[in-house]
């Protein structure tokens, strides 16, 4: 009998389930089920080891493993697979949306040392995470509260849409200074991507709903040049940024000129709060005019119709984006996904 696992944010566990009902309904029956972790049951061949769930809800999915009371029970549901060489990703089964703190990690890192030598006694070759490549096995460990608990082991295969960072979780809280909770969505979208790198720098980005400014904080922090659009008001920590590259107009998307733009941006941001419907096709227009490699766009899904429309929503971005397009629930996210273009 095999199962299959995927791990998403507090509260989409019903929206998680509705996309597997809809994709696979027949095959996949829901099975456990604890906070932010489902696992169904697969009916006939079993699938193999790059399964993954096709919905943006699933943060991490693949191969159940099941709990495992031990390192050494572990061991012998991985020798029952055949595979030697493995990539390890430890990390909470339950995340808290401001960020796992570091005493969190500490912990968890002291579960996992123990396993990891286990593991690497018993022959197993474990790759640095840092190397993760596509097509990459990478073992799952999540971890309950409780230091004596069971732990949840899971296997999937890395692939060009999935979180990098262990149960895509980079590890980062939402600072003290940061005007709002965007600065963790920007940051978690660029660890997603692998675009949290030095190139950056000096690089301009056009924020669409920046106020009052955690992501443009996040951006300029990182050396970009920042235009951002809203009606609203930035922060102070944004307006007086020692870099001085933070640039506001204050004007509606929807009357924002883009030859009024300067000319190569890198990136469009955008997190205003309009339903989808509204909003994109500002994006598409401007898109169309300034032609940015990169796009991480949040679209807002307040409501369960807006919901059912996803697939509807990435597709029309697919229409005037940089391929590849992705689509992912970041740990940040609330009733919202994010969708980011380009490579
Ligand atoms: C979720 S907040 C954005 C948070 C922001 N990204 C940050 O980093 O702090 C949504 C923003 O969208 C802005 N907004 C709503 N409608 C807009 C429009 N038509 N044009 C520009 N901004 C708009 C609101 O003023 C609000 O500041």
């Amino acid at each position: 009998m095999s199962f299959v696992f995927a791990t998403c944010r507090a509260g989409s566990e019903p929206s998680l389930k509705a996309d597997v009902a809809r994709w696979h309904e027949g095959r996949l029956t829901p099975a456990f089920m604890r906070p932010q972790l489902i696992t169904w049951k697969v009916r006939g061949q079993p699938p193999d080891s790059g399964f993954v769930l096709d919905s943006p809800f699933a943060r991490v999915s693949g191969l159940s493993l099941g709990l495992c009371a031990s390192a050494a029970e572990l061991i012998d549901k991985l020798r029952a697979t055949g595979e030697r060489s493995l990539c390890l990703h430890a990390f909470p089964r339950e995340t808290p949306e401001d960020g796992v703190p570091p005493e969190t990690w500490r912990r968890i890192d002291a579960r996992q040392a123990p396993i990891i030598s286990a593991l690497t006694d018993a022959g197993f070759q474990l790759r640095p995470a840092s190397s993760l490549a596509h097509g990459d096995l990478v073992l799952d460990l999540l971890f309950d509260d409780a230091d004596d608990a069971a732990f949840f082991a899971g296997l999937h295969r890395h692939h060009d849409g999935a979180h990098r960072q262990p149960g895509g979780l980079p590890r980062l809280t939402l600072p003290p200074h940061a005007p709002s909770r965007a600065w963790l969505k920007v940051e978690q979208a660029l660890a997603w991507r692998g675009w949290d790198t030095p190139e950056l720098q000096g690089r301009l980005a056009l924020d669409l709903g920046c106020a009052p400014g955690g992501a443009s904080l996040a951006l300029l922090d990182r050396g970009m040049r920042v235009t951002g659009v809203d009606t609203g008001d930035m922060d102070e920590a944004v307006l007086r940024h020692d870099s001085g590259a933070f640039r506001h107009l204050r004007t509606p998307v929807g009357r924002l000129d883009p030859a009024r733009l300067p000319a190569g941006v890198s990136l469009i941001l955008c997190d205003i709060n309009l339903a989808p419907p509204e909003v994109l096709p500002h994006i598409e227009r401007l898109q169309r005019a300034l032609r940015a490699p990169r796009l991480i766009l949040t679209l807002k899904l307040n409501i369960p119709a807006l919901e059912r429309r996803l697939d509807e929503f990435v597709d029309f971005i697919r229409g005037f984006s940089p391929a590849p397009v992705h689509v992912t629930q970041l740990a940040a996210n609330r009733r919202e996904v994010c969708v980011a273009a380009g490579v």
